[in-house]
């Protein structure tokens, strides 16, 4: 199932993103005994993690994991997991064991991609080639139309055996799941806001399009529900 919503700004955009985060929580809680999310990078998600940071949740059974990382200490200021741990984490009883970062220490990108795919291998209890089924997948877009660090044209888009990749943006390497994991998530959402995505999003939303080119189009989940969430800058086309 794949919903498209138009919020009027930014604010009501993060205030939606939270409402259905909360559901998805409350939803997997009442089912199973953990609940998993995959957080994205970049600006918009930041308002999310600081109204998250307020919320009084059982931190014990929430694990947080990276869509993607850029390939720099957790202390260097493009770090996600920086962002995500000084918005959010740092301001809450989550149990340190229950974050589970993307490392970037091995000073090879391809050998801790290699480290976090056993990481998740052995998180999930997966056999060899299984997919984790994350229960909530945070996704954002560039105006680029790249996702997580799938970025167009790169080796990562065609990286389907395995669960962790490296990416790469302008030369730079980044850590990043790969578009099979995306795809098997239960529920992903998709924050996009801003003017300056709204000709990516049309190429994404294209009926016929360049996956390649605007990597967000091979965001298709097998069996779980995708909603985008936009804000009336960058979605306001769609009517
Ligand atoms: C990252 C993100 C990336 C981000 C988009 C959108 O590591 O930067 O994971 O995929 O979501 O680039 O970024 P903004 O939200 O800052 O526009």
């Amino acid at each position: 199932m794949t919903k498209i919503e138009i919020l009027a700004d930014k604010t009501a955009l993060v205030d939606r993103a939270k409402e259905l985060v909360l559901a998805q929580i409350e939803t997997t809680l009442a089912e199973r005994d953990r609940f998993t999310i995959a957080l994205s990078g970049g600006s918009t998600p930041k308002p999310l993690y600081e109204a998250l940071a307020a919320e009084d949740l059982p931190w014990e059974k929430i694990h947080v994991f990276w869509g993607d990382e850029r390939y720099v200490p957790p202390t260097h200021p493009d770090s996600n997991e920086k962002m995500a741990r000084e918005a959010w984490l740092d301001r809450v009883a989550i149990p340190p064991e229950n974050i589970h970062p993307m490392p970037t220490g091995a000073g090879d990108p391809a050998i801790d991609a290699q480290t976090h795919d056993l990481e998740l291998q052995a998180f999930f209890g997966l056999s060899d080639g299984e997919f984790p089924r994350f229960d909530v997948m945070l996704l954002g877009m560039g105006d680029d139309g790249h996702t997580a660090s799938l970025f167009p044209h790169t080796e990562a888009l065609q990286v389907c055996d395995r669960l962790v990749t490296v990416g790469n943006k302008d030369g730079q390497p980044r850590i990043t799941l790969t578009i099979p994991v995306l795809n098997r998530s239960r529920c992903i959402l998709f924050l996009v806001a801003g003017a300056n995505k709204q000709t990516a999003l049309r190429e994404v939303f294209a009926p016929e399009g360049d996956s390649q080119s605007y990597p967000s189009r091979f965001i298709q989940p097998q069996d779980g529900e995708l909603f985008w969430l936009l804000d009336e800058a960058a979605g306001g086309f769609i009517k």
